[in-house]
């Protein structure tokens, strides 16, 4: 699947706290980090699920939108 063709869902990040980080996780058999994202109080960050990404890890304070719902990470 080309990237053009590809429409992934969005998630919308909210920090509630300094140094919230924000780590996106590879598609495909192998699973790891390709990219982090630190994230500052207040700060907002909309990641979409791609051909690349096909996971998230939060870390820290952080409320986080979903087609799913609202989900906050400190009351899970
Ligand atoms: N280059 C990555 C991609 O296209 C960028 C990205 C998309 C990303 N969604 C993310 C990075 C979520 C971190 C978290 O897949």
């Amino acid at each position: 699947m080309s990237v053009s063709e590809f429409s992934g869902d969005y998630v919308v990040i909210h920090a509630r706290d300094n140094g919230v980080q924000v780590f996106g996780l590879t598609r495909g058999q192998d699973t790891r980090f390709h990219h982090t994202e630190k994230l500052d109080k207040g700060e907002l960050m909309i990641a979409q699920f791609t051909e690349h990404t096909s996971a998230v890890k939060i870390r820290g304070k952080a409320t986080v939108y979903t087609r799913y719902g609202v989900v906050d990470t400190e009351k899970v």
